[in-house]
């Protein structure tokens, strides 16, 4: 996508060849900063500390932690240590240990002074296979869109409620959810998003918002609690999120609180949609509300808030009342019973066991057996 009319990715190799550029998400959306990562060390810390975040971005910035591991040391050991310290940052985008492994297989049986080319090739080709599948997610639900379009009016917008960042910040490029909507923009469909504020760490307000803004795509940000209200109201034509692993049978583990909108989308008749590339599959997984490992971060991330003073400056205050005990889940799972469909890049499925097998047989025959 494009930043001030510069097409850009999330992560890129450095033009001198000597680390991997990052968008430092942490700073968005009043300050837009990249990043040198240059090694293993700093590869960890920009996952775990979500400078930079999201799925599939977390996964192609692991596989570059592995190619930068290399560089300083290719030997077996340090590979194995720089698989163990990667996949620890964050426990439950699945992309992540999927990442992992593909850098494993195209590395591990390659002689000691070919690991680092090997490495880089291989992580460059999960960031363009991203790029490619979010593509083709953006057709395949663009056509939903324009399939509601059709249903009103002639420029009557059609209202799309998401949640958190699944857009291209959170992958290589387009997004998931946002792909089929920056298409329709693209197309001249009217579209409008409601983008959930997400807290407590607001991935809605400061990273989605301010991608739709830069491509210039109606949206209007809203307090968590709001969407079941703009159901009720006819407000929300579909939802669109995103997600961080989907299991054998449907589930959906997403970012907290999306399950609650898929509940008042159930009770409102409105289609809840799930986008998702299929690394984010995991076939070894039943029933996510069970086996699913959520992330649980700290206390500070929910007792305070940073942002922009007027004078310009960053200023991190306390919200909640001293003392009190807080609970931070990162994610929640959503029961595929909740989800009218899921659309990936091979198309739009049935949340259900059959429904992902018959699209994805080679990935299934992998799963649980
Ligand atoms: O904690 P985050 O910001 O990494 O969580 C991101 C999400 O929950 C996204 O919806 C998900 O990773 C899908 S990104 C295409």
């Amino acid at each position: 996508m494009k930043v001030d009319g510069k097409p850009m990715r999330s992560i890129w190799v450095e033009p001198d060849g000597n680390a991997v550029g990052i968008i430092d998400q942490t700073k968005l959306p009043h300050r837009f900063e990249t990043l040198r990562l240059t090694s293993l060390a700093e590869a960890a810390h920009a996952i775990r500390s979500m400078q930079t975040r999201g799925a599939p971005l977390i996964g192609a910035t692991a596989a570059y932690g592995i190619a930068l591991a290399l560089r300083a040391d290719p030997s077996d050991t340090a590979l194995e240590q720089a698989y163990a310290t990667l996949l620890a940052t964050r426990p439950t985008a699945i992309n992540l240990r999927w990442a992992l492994d593909e850098m494993m297989a195209a590395v591990r049986n390659q002689p000691r002074e070919a690991r680092v080319a090997a490495a880089f090739r291989r992580a460059g080709e999960i960031a363009d296979e991203d790029v490619a599948i979010n593509a083709a997610i953006g057709r395949h639900g663009l056509a939903l869109i324009e399939a509601i379009a059709a249903t009103k009016p002639k420029g009557e917008r059609v209202n799309v409620l998401t949640h958190c960042n699944a857009g291209w910040l959170a992958t290589v490029d387009w997004g998931t959810a946002t792909a089929p909507i920056y298409m329709a923009h693209d197309k001249g469909i009217p579209v409008h998003v409601w983008v959930d504020e997400t807290r407590p760490r607001n991935q809605g307000a400061a990273l989605t918002a301010w991608e739709l803004g830069h491509h210039g795509v109606p949206h209007t940000v809203i307090p968590d609690n709001t969407g079941g209200h703009l159901m009720q109201h006819g407000r929300v034509d579909l939802a669109i999120v995103g997600t961080d692993r989907v299991t054998a049978q449907g589930d959906v583990c997403n970012k907290i609180g999306t399950y609650l909108k898929a509940l008042a989308a159930r009770d409102n008749d409105v289609p809840f949609y799930v986008a998702l590339p299929s690394p984010t599959i995991d076939f070894t997984v039943d029933d996510g509300v069970a086996e699913i490992p959520i992330e649980e971060r700290s206390a500070e991330e929910v007792t305070r808030m940073t942002g922009r003073t007027e004078d310009g400056r960053t200023e991190t205050i306390e919200v909640v009342a001293p003392g009190s005990p807080v609970a931070n889940y990162g994610f929640d799972v959503t029961p595929a019973r909740l989800v009218t469909g899921l659309i990936t890049e091979r198309g739009v499925l049935p949340a259900t066991r059959e429904g992902l097998a018959a699209a994805f047989p080679e990935r299934a025959s992998s799963g649980r057996g």
